[in-house]
This record gives C-alpha cells, sequence and structure tokens, in this order.
C-alpha cells in the first residue's frame, strides 16, 4: 500500500511535468484575450473588404480526418477545399497533420460604436452537446478564432448555456491585402505553432520574412493567427498515397525452424514474458476503460430514459425511444421500423467504405438497397415533411430506425442507383450529359418543386436545391433528395439562416425572407450549372449566378447566343442543338435569378417554359434545318 503510493506520487509530480513542460518551455503564449482584428469599413481607395481569402487548417483525429466533416464544419464543398489544397481525390481519407487550404469570405463586420470593427468570415456552426466556445475554437477551429471573439459576435447567446441544437457564430479570423500597388493578392489565415519562427512560415508559404513581419509584427505568439501574404496560393505537398492499414501479419509460425539453440530459446523467452507484460498492461488498460465507461453510459441512459424506458425493456430491445415513438405514431403504419442491428450489419457497423457521403451510407437490408442518414435527434420534422409527400421526382422515405443508446435517429431512403447530378456535372466521369437528358432532368426538378409548392397543403419549401441533392436514378430521370432543412412554414421571416452559398437567394440571406421562391431562386443556379458545367462558386471566389447575370444583360439577341456559346459547357458544345431550346432554358434560368422574388417566375410558369424547350429541342433535332442550330465547332 506504501508502496503504492509513493509510486502514484511519482507518478503525479512526473505528470505535472509532462502537463506543464509545453508552458515552461515557450516563453511566447499569448498575453491577452483576443477579441478579433480591427478592420476599417469606411470606403476609401485602399478598402478591400470583402474580399476571397483562405485560411490554413490541419486534419486533426479523431472527428476530422476526412474532407467530409471538414466541408461540413465550413460549410463548403469537398472539392472547394480539395482543389486549393492540391488533393487529388476528395473522398479519401486524411491523416492527421495532414494541411488543407479552406477558402473562406473575409468581411469587415462593425459590431459596435465603442468596439469598432473587426474583419472575420462568417463561419455558422450547430452546437452539439458538451460544446463550448473555447473547445469548439480551439479544437474543431485550431485556434483560428478565440472564445473572447465568438462571445462579441454573438451577443444574444449565453457562454455558460448554450442552446443544444442552436446555431453560433464562429469567427474566423482573417484579413484582406489592401489595395495598393505592391499589395500582395492573398493573405492566409495561419495558426502559429510552438516550433514555428517566421522564416519557417516564410518557407511554408512562399512568402518573404519581410512581408510577414510587415503585416504581423516581428513577434509571434503560439496559437494566435497571422495572416500570411502571397500572391499565389502555396502547392502544399500531400502524402502521395494515403497509408491502408494493411492486415495484421499472420502471427503463427507454424512449426517453424525447430532447431533453436539456447540463445534463442532465452531470446524468445524474453520477447514472450516482455509480450505476456503487454498484454497485462493492456488488459488492465482496457478493463479500467471499460469499468469506468459502462459507468458513465449505465448513469446517462438511466437519465435519458428515466422511469419509463428503464420498465420498457421491450422498447429498448427493438431501439425505440418512447417520446420520440409517440410523436412519430402517425407514420408507423406508412413506413417500416428497422431494427439497428438490421442496419449494423447492413453497412458492417457504418463503415466508411460504405459512406455515400456525408452522413448516409449504403446497406443492403433483405436483398434490397437502401440509402441510410444517420440523424441526431432533428430527424423527426424530415419525417413530418416526408410524409406527406410522395411524388416521383422526391427520393422516397421507406422507413426509419431510432437507436436511442447514442440518441441517433435513421432515415432509410430508397437507394437512387446513379448518385448526384453534381458528381455529374463535375466531378470526372467516363459519360457526360448530353443536352436532351439534361433538360429531362430540368424539368423533373421542376416537377418535384411543383409538387412540394402546389400540391401539399401546407406547402413545402425545401430550402436547400442544389445539385448535390439531386438524385440520378438508373433511368436518370432526377429526385430531390434531403429535405433535412426543409419548412412548412411559407412567407415566415427566420433569423436562421440555413442553406449552401452560391445557391441562397438574395432575400433569404438579408432579410432572412422565406418563400417558394427562394427554391425558385436555387432551381435558376442549377439550371445555369446545367447549361455551363460550372461550379455555383469558383477558385476565385466569383458567384456563378452573379456572373451570368451580369453576362447576360444584353439586349441584342444575337449577341446574347454569341456569348451562350463561349459559356457553353465544353461537353454538350459537341452536341447538335437546338439554339432555341438552350435559348429557352437560359431565359428561365435568368428569371428565376431576379432579385425581387415577386418578379421570378412561380413553378407553374418554369414548367410549362421547359416543357416548350423540350418540345423545340425535339422538333428541331428531328428536321434536318440548320438555320436555328448550334453546331459543334
Ligand atoms: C483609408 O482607410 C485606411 C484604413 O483602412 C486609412 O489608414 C487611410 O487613411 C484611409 N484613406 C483615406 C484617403 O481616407
Ligand atoms: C456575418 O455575420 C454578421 C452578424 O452575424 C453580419 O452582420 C454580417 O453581415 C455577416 N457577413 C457576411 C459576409 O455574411
Ligand atoms: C489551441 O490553443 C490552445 C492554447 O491556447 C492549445 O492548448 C491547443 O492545443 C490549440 N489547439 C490546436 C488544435 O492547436
Ligand atoms: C460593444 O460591444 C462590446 C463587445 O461585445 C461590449 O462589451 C460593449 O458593451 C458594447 N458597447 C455598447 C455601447 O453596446
Ligand atoms: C513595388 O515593388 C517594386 C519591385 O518589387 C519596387 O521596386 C517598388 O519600390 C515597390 N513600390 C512600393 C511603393 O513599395
Ligand atoms: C526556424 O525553425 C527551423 C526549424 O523549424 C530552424 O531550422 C531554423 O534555424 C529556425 N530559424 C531561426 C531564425 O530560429
Ligand atoms: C501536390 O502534391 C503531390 C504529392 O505530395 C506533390 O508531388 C506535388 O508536387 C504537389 N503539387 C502539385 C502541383 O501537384
Amino acid at each position: 500500500m506504501k508502496t503504492f503510493k509513493a509510486h502514484s506520487h511519482q507518478f503525479s509530480t512526473l505528470f505535472f511535468f509532462l502537463l506543464f513542460l509545453p508552458f515552461l518551455n515557450s516563453q511566447t503564449a499569448r498575453q491577452e484575450s483576443n477579441t478579433g482584428y480591427t478592420c476599417s469599413t469606411t470606403k476609401n481607395q485602399t478598402n478591400n473588404y470583402p474580399c476571397q481569402s483562405y485560411a490554413f487548417y490541419r486534419a486533426i483525429s479523431p472527428n476530422y480526418l476526412d474532407l467530409a466533416t471538414i466541408s461540413d464544419l465550413f460549410s463548403l464543398s469537398r472539392l472547394a477545399i480539395s482543389k486549393p489544397s492540391n488533393i487529388s481525390s476528395p473522398s479519401t481519407p486524411l491523416l492527421p497533420n495532414q494541411p488543407l487550404l479552406i477558402p473562406i469570405t473575409c468581411s469587415c463586420n462593425f459590431i459596435n460604436t465603442t468596439f469598432g470593427s473587426i474583419s472575420y468570415s462568417n463561419i455558422t456552426y450547430t452546437i452539439k452537446p458538451k460544446d463550448t466556445f473555447f473547445i469548439v475554437s480551439t479544437f474543431n477551429f485550431q485556434n483560428l478564432t478565440t472564445y473572447p471573439s465568438v462571445e462579441v459576435v454573438n451577443p444574444n447567446l449565453v457562454a455558460t448555456n448554450l442552446p443544444i441544437g442552436g446555431d453560433a457564430v464562429f469567427p474566423i479570423f482573417c484579413k484582406c491585402p489592401e489595395k495598393t500597388r505592391n499589395s500582395s493578392r492573398f493573405m492566409i489565415s495561419y495558426v502559429v505553432q510552438p516550433s514555428d519562427n517566421v522564416s519557417s512560415i516564410a518557407l511554408m508559404f512562399g512568402a518573404t520574412e519581410k512581408s510577414i513581419v510587415d503585416v504581423n509584427g516581428d513577434k509571434l505568439y503560439d496559437y494566435d493567427t497571422i495572416f500570411v501574404p502571397v500572391d499565389k496560393l502555396p502547392v502544399l505537398k500531400q502524402p502521395s498515397t494515403v497509408a491502408v492499414p494493411s492486415p495484421a501479419p499472420s502471427q503463427n509460425s507454424n512449426g517453424g525452424g525447430s532447431d533453436d539453440d539456447k540463445s534463442g530459446t532465452v531470446r524468445g523467452l524474453a520477447i514472450g514474458l516482455g509480450i505476456l507484460g503487454f498484454l497485462l498492461i493492456l488488459i488492465l488498460g482496457i478493463w479500467f476503460y471499460r469499468e469506468i465507461l459502462s459507468k458513465k453510459e449505465k448513469k446517462e441512459r438511466d437519465i435519458y430514459l428515466g422511469e419509463k424506458g428503464r420498465k420498457g425493456d421491450e422498447y429498448k430491445k427493438k431501439g425505440m425511444d418512447v417520446n420520440f415513438m409517440a410523436n412519430v405514431s402517425d407514420c408507423l403504419d406508412k413506413y417500416r421500423v428497422f431494427g439497428f442491428d438490421e442496419l449494423v450489419e447492413a453497412t458492417d457497423g457504418f463503415d466508411e467504405s460504405f459512406l455515400i457521403q456525408g452522413c448516409v451510407y449504403k446497406g443492403e437490408i433483405d436483398g434490397q438497397v437502401y440509402a441510410i442518414k444517420k440523424m441526431k435527434w432533428n430527424a423527426y420534422e424530415e419525417l413530418k415533411i416526408l410524409q406527406k409527400v410522395n411524388h416521383g421526382n422526391l427520393v422516397k422515405l421507406e422507413g426509419f430506425c431510432i437507436e436511442p443508446e447514442e440518441s441517433n435517429c435513421y432515415l432509410v431512403y430508397e437507394y437512387v442507383e446513379n448518385g448526384s447530378l453534381y458528381s455529374w456535372l463535375h466531378e470526372d466521369k467516363n459519360e457526360k450529359l448530353n443536352w436532351v437528358r439534361r433538360l429531362r432532368i430540368a424539368i423533373d426538378i421542376a416537377n418535384g418543386l411543383l409538387y412540394i409548392h402546389e400540391h401539399t397543403r401546407p406547402k413545402v419549401v425545401h430550402k436547400d436545391i442544389k445539385s448535390s441533392n439531386i438524385l440520378l436514378d438508373s433511368n436518370m430521370r432526377a429526385k430531390i433528395a434531403n429535405f433535412g432543412l426543409a419548412k412548412t412554414g411559407i412567407n415566415a421571416i427566420t433569423m436562421h439562416i440555413v442553406g449552401t452559398q452560391g445557391y441562397i437567394s438574395p432575400e433569404y440571406l438579408t432579410d432572412g425572407v422565406v418563400s417558394t421562391k427562394m427554391d425558385v431562386f436555387s432551381f435558376g443556379v442549377v439550371l445555369l450549372e446545367l447549361i455551363s458545367g460550372k461550379e455555383v462558386i469558383d477558385e476565385e471566389g466569383n458567384v456563378l449566378w452573379a456572373s451570368a447575370i451580369k453576362t447576360f444583360e444584353v439586349k441584342n439577341e444575337q449577341e446574347k447566343a454569341r456569348r451562350l456559346k463561349d459559356w457553353l459547357d465544353k461537353a454538350i458544345l459537341k452536341e447538335t442543338l437546338s439554339m432555341e431550346s438552350l435559348m429557352g432554358v437560359l431565359s428561365v434560368a435568368i428569371a428565376c435569378l431576379h432579385r425581387d422574388p415577386s418578379k421570378r417566375p412561380s413553378i407553374i410558369d418554369i414548367v410549362y417554359s421547359l416543357t416548350k424547350c423540350e418540345e423545340n429541342g425535339f422538333e428541331l433535332s428531328d428536321d434536318g434545318f440548320s438555320s436555328q442550330r448550334l453546331v459543334a465547332r
């Protein structure tokens, strides 16, 4: 007993040292709290806000080791990160510490007259259990922001009592270069690491030491954000092949060399004992860990399920929660209730190889393939909406599953074979969509929207129409997916802005106005994608719909047609196309993008116009007239 105590004392001293070693070692720890970097909103020649900039981020275990979760964190597409980061395949897992460049839009935001303005990029984060401003700033956002600054930009949130499931803005620190002749094009936000010095940072980003000192001063503080001015993005060195854990080599050497000499036996014994000792420690460790874990779990479960749950063993066995079941009881006859074990079996324990995208897995149950979406408790909204809608151009919900142990809910959808429209338009595929298919897809989406806007009571607004939420089935017919953000309340004003940049309508972004016309706007953006094959936000941060409006502002129809030819997706330029059909779709798209929502066409008009375009397309490709056709160069 005594020796144990002595040991434990030694241990704690050692532990203490290990814990404080980093602090003793570095004299450059940040001194004061940082509420952000001031900027000036006054419009003068040198003011350059807002601007495109980048933040340097490292993949970290355990949560941020793939582009999907990191892009979700920053509300971006995986491609938006993989491109500037020199990563060729966005779906491969990342290694810990793998460097990434995250594109952000930097703006100068006014706080109040006494405080002034600070420059940052708005990143909206949904608060999860156990989150604090400090943890999310230092871990999830890796010190690219600080908790005092988060408090400043979220005056309505009480830091000690954060609403779980609510949204908070995390201001990612950034700076825009001044508009002077010699200034650089970008400022990369970088968090200083204890091992860094100015020369190592300059080397990493291809900047000069002087330019870094000019912007940030000559003293670096650990974990402070600094801004590295560069003219072009540095090319990050990425590990060329991601190490795939190889299957453990088989240990049992059946009847190996039998002529072991004495020393060999001794060595073998020593190794054996070593392994035994190691195993013993391992087993003890695991036992301790499980003991603690199971106690904690039991406590949590008890709190969670309460009296009812403990008695209702049957529910628990089936993996359902009593309260939730009461909420969704009206859906029960419509949908199949899957057992959690069925889903685990179908997806090999939600193994990454079954991941389709985000938190959607592919799994086969009873010979039928499904798409299984893993969600937290917020699934009820989507379920409520989906049970009202049933249409060939909407992805069908087949069933669901509740798993109270980790308070997860799973929605099980029909599996749509050919993946997202986004992947067909923007990722390398052997086959490209031809114009007839694209137009058909546009009409399918419009019909899906027509159904939710006009034939559902109350009306449903999808709120997140984008090419990655359009799925294509085996016949290349389109289905609208992901009603996770959908709303039944129409013409409401919301402060809770959700959606995807590049698709969000201006009135929703600025005033939070929710109406069917916001889906019409996003649909207009999808039409532009179909016509041009371009991404909705390019590498320089230009928004597709804005540049389309600028390009096609001309009155002259011939000039418009000429510009359209320049603008078309190269893949469809090779076809024999009906110019009339193309121009028709373009004008629908431009009409959908009208700034004033009341001037945008209704979905009924859109379906009508697009159907006309389709008829024109067929007529012309059937007869031989080429006067109105655009023939490939
Ligand atoms: C423009 O703004 C900068 C600060 O952003 C300030 O230093 C400069 O004096 C201003 N120039 C003029 C002409 O107002
Ligand atoms: C960022 O958020 C702040 C407050 O939430 C808002 O005033 C500002 O306009 C937003 N900026 C951008 C670029 O969205
Ligand atoms: C962020 O800064 C804190 C110290 O303020 C440090 O302990 C932590 O490791 C940093 N986080 C990352 C991801 O580097
Ligand atoms: C201005 O904002 C700061 C930071 O949120 C706050 O501490 C201060 O009280 C505010 N001042 C006024 C006059 O609202
Ligand atoms: C701009 O850069 C050039 C060469 O890099 C240098 O000769 C010139 O003095 C600089 N001008 C200013 C105003 O700093
Ligand atoms: C900066 O750090 C690098 C290694 O990280 C080291 O080789 C170099 O000597 C350091 N330079 C200075 C000026 O401390
Ligand atoms: C990208 O990363 C690879 C792998 O590390 C590296 O060989 C290459 O030089 C980098 N740059 C470009 C432009 O591909």
